[in-house]
């Protein structure tokens, strides 16, 4: 964490009760006058710092960023966010997490209020403009690599567990796309580096339409694309919405690891929107059509073919058709 947060950090948590730059200085081991510039470099930013000669500086008012200090203000976690690295712009959080993630720590997060380069499943672009959340958390698990689908679905569920807590029903669309009344708000791309039997690193990169305006995407995704602020008819505190996710993410990574993947297999079927729909599925290899009748112990998906046979796809993607 650079000064400039470690000072918004005591800031925040004085909520308004004036600190003095003396205090400030001395709890960080810098100058006063190195207080006084990152104060003004704060107020460039949009912060809003009232100063009172003798009593010092108060917090009075703060733009709608993603910074680290006012995400962490609150944050109660263990091990994800515990360092955040934060872009105004980026080509892409899961690259740049890629790019750091041999020196970091797990649970290290990196998040941008825009992506230019934002990646999505098998090769696509996602549209990262202002107003969303794209994060990325970087994970060391002691997993097989060939068990790496699990982070995916988990995340699925963490995102969709967290929209489900403001009161919109989310589901899950196998693999990973979370759903409201049947649009996309938030997409998952979980990246990895490893070798034969053991993983290096996993990226789970999450992105969700949180006070983006749909209306703006490509005509080809727009009637497909919803966002929470259309859901709830006004926008969502994205600091608070990036905290309740990374908290449910950690609950879910932490039971994983004590208790195995059958819990969160179990919450993930109950909140899936894919068993139980007639489906397309489009893989390298073929296009396929039936019911989806499961998810097993991996996240396969089970599919029920027309001809009655039972097929399983390991990865691909999945369109709900309306049966005719
Ligand atoms: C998909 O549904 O195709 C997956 C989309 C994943 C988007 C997120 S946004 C944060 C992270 N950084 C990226 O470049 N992609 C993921």
């Amino acid at each position: 964490m650079t000064i400039k947060d470690k000072i918004l950090g005591k800031l925040i948590s004085n909520k308004g009760t004036p600190v003095s730059g003396e205090k400030l200085a001395s709890e960080l081991s810098v100058s006063r006058a190195a207080v006084w510039k990152h104060i003004k470099t704060l107020r460039g930013e949009g912060y809003m710092i009232d100063s009172t000669t003798n009593r010092g500086y108060s917090l009075t008012g703060a733009p709608d960023l993603l910074a680290p200090a006012q995400i962490k203000a609150g944050l109660n976690t263990c091990i994800i966010g515990k360092e955040i690295h934060y872009f105004k712009e980026i080509e892409s959080t899961n690259t740049k997490a890629r790019e750091i993630a041999h020196s970091a720590e797990e649970g290290t997060v990196v998040i941008a209020e825009t992506q230019s380069g934002g990646k999505g499943r098998i090769g696509r672009k996602w549209l990262s403009p202002e107003g969303g959340i794209w994060l990325s958390i970087i994970l060391k698990p002691k997993i097989q690599p060939l068990h790496a689908a699990r982070l995916t679905l988990l995340a699925g569920l963490a995102a969709a567990k967290t929209i489900q807590g403001m009161s919109i029903e989310a589901k899950i669309k196998w693999p990973n796309d979370v759903l409201v009344k049947g649009k996309k708000v938030c997409g998952i791309l979980t990246e990895m580096e490893a070798e034969l039997d053991r993983i290096d690193y996993c990226v789970v990169g999450i992105g969700i339409n949180a006070n983006v305006d749909t209306e703006l995407f490509p005509e080809e995704i727009r009637d497909l694309s919803t966002s929470l602020e259309h859901e709830l008819g006004h926008a969502v505190n994205r600091n608070w919405f990036v905290r309740r996710l990374l908290e449910e993410f950690e609950k879910e990574y932490l039971t994983f690891q004590k208790d195995g993947f059958s819990s969160i297999l179990e919450e993930w079927r109950n909140m899936s929107g894919t068993i139980g729909e007639y489906v397309k599925i489009t893989t390298q290899a073929k296009t396929i059509y039936g019911e989806a009748v499961g998810v097993d112990d991996d996240g396969t998906l089970v599919i029920e073919t027309n001809d009655g046979k039972l097929e399983k796809i390991v990865a691909g993607t999945c369109e709900h058709l309306r049966r005719t």
